[in-house]
């Protein structure tokens, strides 16, 4: 079998530390079940530009297009606040979204039986949580024009960000939620604001066409985003898939990770468009939360978001559905087994850190596939 390439962009902070368990994980994959990976590593985030002069190379570029899939760590820190706004660390995230038209942005928000007084809710409002935030990558206001701050010649200064969408834009994330709610409970809630912003009223009609012309079959919902964002805390299991723009879909998966105890525990995968041709599509998969400058260098991070996100690579990317399944329900055990890092933590638990966890997951994931 053809090997697979990957590419590891661990990045700044924890992103560094949690790669380092996903590595393990990948070893385990090689060593047992014979999968081929092969992995090269490239700087990204402010560590590439203390080195390259750029949070994302050319050269480094050039790797992710061509990899199978890569798996992103985290950007970004203090250290870089004074830097200019195109050369931040997380310009170098945006950039390889927007370059690989990844503009599909999955973020399961599961609450682990094991894990239910994890979060800062009632058990009983988050036990059994098994959701879907689909968030639109590539367009929005992150990367609207203009976006820019103009000096007025009076003493003040106008800040811009420009919210665009084009029809395009919103039928083929509208047709993914749809098609990601076949294979769930078949109901897609699509969260906008039509009560204040155009975008907002195209997002609303195009999604509804979708439905009626292609999805008759599947329910759609609509909620107003700050209403949305309201009953995702309230009530979370009355969602499947939530599908939204780019920036209220950065706001409320940030909001579902509390449904699932910890940022530490929520995977995302970003996807582009199936190629015709060759069946593959392009992907970087990445844990949602950042690089976490307060505990970067303590040992501490939970690298179960990360290994979660190399999961969720080993089913879109590579077809491997029993591997995947297999370091999910690894992941799951070792919670079970009450094994916690600090984030998690619980009375009764064992506390270890991002290391221990790794180890903890590897030795369960290892004894799946070789049995
Ligand atoms: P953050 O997600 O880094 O941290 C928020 C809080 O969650 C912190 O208290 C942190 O300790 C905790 N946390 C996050 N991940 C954790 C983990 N795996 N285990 C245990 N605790 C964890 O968000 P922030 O502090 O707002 O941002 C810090 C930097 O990260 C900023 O520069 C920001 O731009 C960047 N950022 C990067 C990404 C990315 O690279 N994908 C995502 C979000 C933020
Ligand atoms: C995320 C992050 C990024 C975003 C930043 C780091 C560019 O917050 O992936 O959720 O805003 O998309
Ligand atoms: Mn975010």
């Amino acid at each position: 079998m053809a090997s697979k390439r990957l590419l590891l962009l661990p990045g700044d902070g924890i992103g560094t530390e949690i790669m380092a368990e996903v590595e393990k994980q990948i070893a385990v994959l090689n060593d047992v079940a014979g999968a081929g990976f092969e992995t090269e590593t490239a700087l990204v985030g402010g560590s590439a530009y203390d080195a390259e002069g750029a949070p994302v190379s050319d050269a480094t570029m050039a790797l992710a297009q061509a990899a199978d899939a890569t798996l992103f760590g985290a950007v970004g820190g203090p250290k870089w606040d004074g830097v200019s706004y195109d050369k931040r660390p997380e310009a170098g995230l945006l950039r390889l979204r927007k370059e690989m038209e990844l503009f599909a942005n999955l973020r399961p928000a599961i609450c682990y039986p094991a894990l239910a007084d994890a979060s800062s809710l009632k058990r009983e409002i988050i036990e059994g949580l098994d959701i879907l935030i689909l968030r639109e990558l590539t367009g929005g206001v992150y990367f609207g024009e203009p976006k820019e701050i103009v000096d007025l010649g009076n003493g003040q200064k106008r800040a811009i960000d420009t919210q665009v969408y084009d029809t395009y834009e919103i039928e083929r994330i509208a047709r993914a939620a749809f098609d990601l709610a076949r294979t769930r409970t078949g109901k897609v809630t699509s969260m906008e604001k039509r009560n204040v912003m155009k975008s907002g009223v195209l997002w609303n009609e195009v999604v509804t066409r979708v439905h009626r012309e292609e999805y008759p079959e599947m329910t759609l919902e609509h909620e107003l985003a700050d209403a949305g964002g309201m009953k995702l805390v309230k009530a979370p299991k009355q969602f499947d898939v939530i599908v939204t723009d780019n920036l209220f879909g950065d706001m409320l998966s940030d909001i579902a990770a509390m449904l699932t105890g910890s940022l530490g525990m929520l995977p995302s995968a970003s996807l582009g468009a199936v190629d015709a041709k060759t069946g593959k599509r392009k992907a970087l998969y990445e844990p949602v939360h950042g690089s976490a400058p307060d505990i970067a260098g303590t040992g501490k991070a939970n690298p179960l978001a990360m290994i979660a996100s190399l999961a969720m690579g080993l089913r879109y990317s590579f077809a491997m559905i029993a591997e995947a399944d297999a370091l999910e329900s690894a992941i799951a055990e070792t919670l079970e087994a009450g094994i916690r890092t600090g984030d998690v933590m619980a009375p009764g638990s064992t506390e270890v850190g991002t290391s221990g966890m790794g180890d903890a997951v590897a030795e369960r994931f290892r004894a799946k596939l070789a049995g």
